[in-house]
């Protein structure tokens, strides 16, 4: 998955130049941002056009034009993506790329980035196997740079041997393996609750909350961007499933706390959903009418605790529990009663009073409540609240 990753893909100039459009194509289907730089060589061999229309973004070719450097001056291009990826990449910009020699966009740009980079070389047999070539390789490869391919087969020139353009399908699963292997909690299963619960009266009428789900749903898509297997257990919510998130959908506490265990083993989980704390003890199985005996009196029975069932020893338990603590007032004082209660390990709490706007609203301020103390986050997104999380939860795991 390569959501939310900015790709810089530079196409120098090759037959295989041609290549570069379905790379775009393949990039964007697993959720990358693509846009390119094309050489005045690639510009032989595809158009701008074409390009632009497949990345869905302007083309960028050269160093000196001033609509360029204003929309986009080239140290910005060559800082503003993830990952650089040169495909084709030619013998003539391997060897630039070696001497730092940075005479046109595409050549400037690899000398500026602060970010990796990828080259696809793909040239005819002998300039791959001379010894120029090897040895700027072996150079780019010291300084960290990943190279994919070349493969050996025909070559348009006619000969045959190793510097065919690898396949688009492959470059793009080698972007995406760059990500998960440099990803902090690749290899991690993370749990996640989120949204309310409806707890059933009759079969059309239910008890709910006015959780949105969005802080729960926030991290779980942060946690999957961070690499890790992310299962999202949900009750109902009006969200779109998180990119790259295994969601499971439930409606009651009961369900979700089955749909958690089912979910088990997992290294962190995380308890966002808003579940109800009591439930009508016998829902009617038909509808309830509106009658002369007046309104229904419904007795109600405590639900199950899911955070306090799985943050309870068992080796089964996950090494870090979090909870969250939906307070109105004395918000620390209470999550660290809570903490202990439910023996997880730390409570993210925040201020629910209407005051502060949290529930549906977009933004959250955090106390994060732990054994070590409390961590006070300013008032931030939940978009941001859940990339910092998942960045304290890759420190935390990592540590293990
Ligand atoms: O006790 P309280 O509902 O305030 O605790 C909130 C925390 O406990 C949240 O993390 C919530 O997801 C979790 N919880 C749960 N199951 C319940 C009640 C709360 O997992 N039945």
């Amino acid at each position: 998955m390569l959501h939310e990753k900015r790709i810089l893909l530079i196409v120098s100039g090759g037959i295989a130049a041609y290549k570069s459009l379905e790379l775009v194509r393949r990039l964007r289907e697993r959720g990358a941002a693509v846009r390119c730089v094309l050489t005045r060589g690639g510009s032989q061999f595809v158009t701008p056009l074409s390009l632009s229309a497949l990345s869905g973004d302007k083309v960028y070719t050269d160093l000196f034009s001033l609509t360029d450097e204003a929309e986009m001056g080239h140290i910005q291009l060559s800082r503003d993506a993830d990952l650089l990826v040169v495909a084709p990449a030619t013998a003539d910009i391997l060897a630039k790329m070696t001497h730092g020699q940075a005479d046109d966009l595409a050549s400037t740009v690899l000398l500026a980035t602060d970010k990796e980079v990828m080259v696809a070389p793909a040239m005819n047999v002998r300039m791959w196997e001379h010894a120029a070539t090897q040895n700027n390789l072996a150079t780019l490869l010291a300084r960290g740079v990943h190279v994919i391919g070349p493969e050996e087969g025909d070559m348009a020139c006619g000969e045959y041997g190793p510097g065919r353009l690898s396949e688009p399908d492959d470059i793009a699963a080698a972007v995406s393996e760059f990500f998960q292997s440099s990803s902090p909690l690749s290899g991690r299963h993370a749990l996640v609750t989120s949204g309310p619960t409806h707890e059933p009266i009759d079969p059309v009428r239910y008890i709910a909350n006015r959780s949105s789900g969005r802080q729960g749903h926030a991290i779980a898509a942060a946690l999957a961007s961070s690499g890790a297997k992310t299962t999202l257990v949900s009750g109902p919510t009006n969200l779109s499933d998180p990119p790259g998130v295994d969601v499971v959908r439930v409606e009651s506490a009961h369900e979700m706390l089955a749909a958690c265990e089912a979910a088990l083993p997992a290294d962190v989980a995380i308890f966002a959903a808003a579940v109800a704390d009591w439930r009508v003890a016998q829902a009617a199985e038909e509808k309830l009418k509106k009658n002369s005996a007046g309104p229904p009196v419904m007795e109600m029975t405590e639900n199950p605790d899911i955070l306090a069932t799985l943050a309870a020893p068992s080796n089964a338990r996950p090494s870090l529990v979090i909870g969250f603590a939906a307070e109105t007032e004395k918000v620390v004082a209470h999550a660290r009663t809570k903490l202990e209660r439910k023996s997880c390990d730390w409570i993210l709490a925040n201020d629910v009073s209407a005051a502060a706007g949290t529930f549906d609203g977009n933004d959250n301020t955090i106390h994060l409540v732990s054994a070590d103390g409390v961590e006070d986050w300013p008032r931030m997104s939940k978009a941001e609240v859940a990339n910092r999380l998942a960045a304290r939860i890759a420190e935390a795991l990592g540590t293990d």
